[in-house]
């Protein structure tokens, strides 16, 4: 993969973007579980960069995750980096995407994951697939974007939503390049729907035609029809789509879900055609879609995703962690920040890994906390002004080898609730349950799906709720969790776990790869 700068055109100008091999969105990479996978990435961009294979369990090479100042130094300009791992035991869609600054936001393309050879899926082969990959474009410079956002600057609003690189019909000068699925009568079509926007949350439909979900970050579900999808960023959802209306052409849609008040967005649609062929050249309509606040619509959805079978949930738990996530203001007052039980993290100047390998010292300290410093009515609307402001550090939680953990992912009203959507690096999870309001340990196990929850790596907690995952630990290395709104992490909505070694060659992260980039 070479990164360089491309000139594309897009909302009537050009502007020089970062791509991969001159494509926007970059290449989607077709592999099938069981493959090793050897990428080169080449830096032929003015910038630093490092690629993150959202998703990919990466057993025991955290050396390849990607993430910048966490699991390696960045490329630097004309360096280059092969990142070798393997997929083991996931189907399904996954993506990968720059992880440093904002440049994720042209830097991404789509990982398909096909069955082993010799084995299909777990439903009907449909008749064709395609990535559909929700994205967003700036007419302004990214780069200048996340140097004010990292000084604690609000984002400033995308111009266009775009599916597959483009931003549809509604949006001037667009319309000849909007993207086309074409399908056949009686036939059906998976669509590979990936969440790549950089800070929104994305409702999606299809006009005129049912979805049936069968599957979701790369794990199969059980299926269940439904007219909308919601995914938060990083989130993939697989659908089957059976062409069996008139022949015609079908708006598919995408808007934002926005439930935190007073939080500017763009709220005009980004369409694709689902095209008959053959069909005629009809004038598409547009899905219903729900309103830009609309959660219910979001619980209904998210409630009724299952693991496709019966799953071994961890249990009994070893490692009980309550996280807050939210939103609030630096020391000054003046600016944005975001934490994780009161901590805003502190992206290092070297590699977390590198120095927890090496042991070097003075670029972590290992007091992330196990539950939230005070207790306080987390979703409530008068939270003391006190707790408005975190405290700074690169702070990283260490778990040992194989316990298994329970992470209470708890919403807060502090500045303005919204839905966060928080992925882990390195590991899927259960998703047990989900509410609104304050977790209550005792009422709320009740509601624990401990038989078909479904498997994740990214899960969007309510607004003003709460969300409990586990897993066990048995990826050695340091793993990131932060939300994919990458506005929030910039501003701190972040931690690392750091999972130490087991014992022999099986539990084991080996020692890094000798190209890895110099810190
Ligand atoms: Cu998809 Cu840390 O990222």
């Amino acid at each position: 993969m070479q990164v360089q700068a491309t000139p594309v055109e897009r909302l009537c100008n050009t502007r020089s973007i970062i791509t991969v091999n001159g494509m926007f969105p970059g290449p989607t990479l077709q592999v099938r579980n069981g493959d090793a996978l050897t990428i080169n990435v080449v830096n032929r961009c003015p910038y630093n960069i490092t690629i993150h294979w959202h998703g990919v369990r990466q057993m025991r090479t955290a050396w390849a995750d990607g993430p910048e100042f966490v699991t390696q130094c960045p490329i630097r300009p004309g360096g280059s980096y092969t990142y070798r791992f393997d997929i083991e035991d996931q189907e399904g869609t996954l993506w990968w995407h720059a992880h440093s600054a904002f440049l994720r936001a042209t830097v991404y393309g789509g990982l398909v994951i096909y069955p082993r050879n010799g084995s299909s899926y777990p439903f009907e082969k449909p008749g064709s697939e395609f990535p559909v990959i929700l994205g967003e474009w700036w007419n302004s410079n990214i780069v200048d974007e996340a140097v004010n956002v990292q000084s604690g600057g609000a984002p400033s609003i995308s111009d266009a939503y775009t599916i597959n690189g483009q931003p549809g019909d509604l949006y001037n000068c667009s319309s000849q390049a909007t993207t086309t699925i074409p399908v056949s009568s009686g036939q059906t079509t998976l669509l590979r729907v990936v969440n790549a926007a950089l800070n929104t949350n994305m409702f999606f439909s299809v006009a005129g035609h049912a979805m049936t979900v069968v599957g979701a970050d790369a794990s199969y579900t059980k299926p269940f029809s439904t007219s909308v999808l919601m995914l938060g960023p990083g989130q993939t959802t697989d659908v089957l789509v059976a062409a069996n209306q008139p022949p015609a052409r079908y708006y598919m849609a995408a808007r934002a879900y926005s439930p935190a008040v007073g939080v500017q967005f763009d709220n005009t649609t980004t369409t694709a055609i689902l095209e008959y062929r053959p069909g005629g050249q009809t004038q598409p309509v547009l899905p219903c879609l729900p309103e830009f606040n609309d959660t219910s619509v979001v619980t209904d959805f998210t409630a009724r995703m299952r693991s496709h079978s019966a799953v071994d949930v961890p249990d009994p738990v070893d490692v009980h962690l309550l996280f807050t996530i939210g939103l609030g203001v630096t020391d000054n007052g003046n600016g944005s920040a975001a934490s994780m039980n009161n901590v805003s993290f502190l992206l290092p100047s070297f590699s977390i890994l590198q120095a927890h390998h090496l042991r070097v010292p003075g670029v972590f300290t290992q007091d992330f906390p196990v539950a939230p410093p005070v207790q306080f009515d987390y979703t409530g609307t008068n939270i003391s002004r006190d707790l408005w402001a975190p405290v700074r550090g690169t702070k990283v939680l260490p778990l040992r080898y194989g316990c298994r953990v329970q992470l209470v992912l708890q919403g807060t009203g502090i500045v303005v609730a919204e839905n966060h959507p928080i992925h882990v690096h390195g590991y899927d999870f259960y998703v047990l349950a989900e509410g609104f309001g304050n977790f209550d340990p005792a009422a709320d196990a009740a509601k624990f799906n401990l038989a078909d929850p479904p498997q994740r790596n990214t899960v969007t907690v309510p607004v003003n709720g709460w969300a409990v995952v586990r897993f066990v630990a048995d990826n050695p290395g340091v793993w990131l969790v932060h939300c994919h709104i990458d506005a929030h992490s910039t501003w701190g909505l972040a931690m690392a776990f750091v999972v130490e070694d087991g014992v022999g060659e099986l539990q084991t992260l080996g020692p890094p790869p000798p190209d890895l980039p110099a810190c």
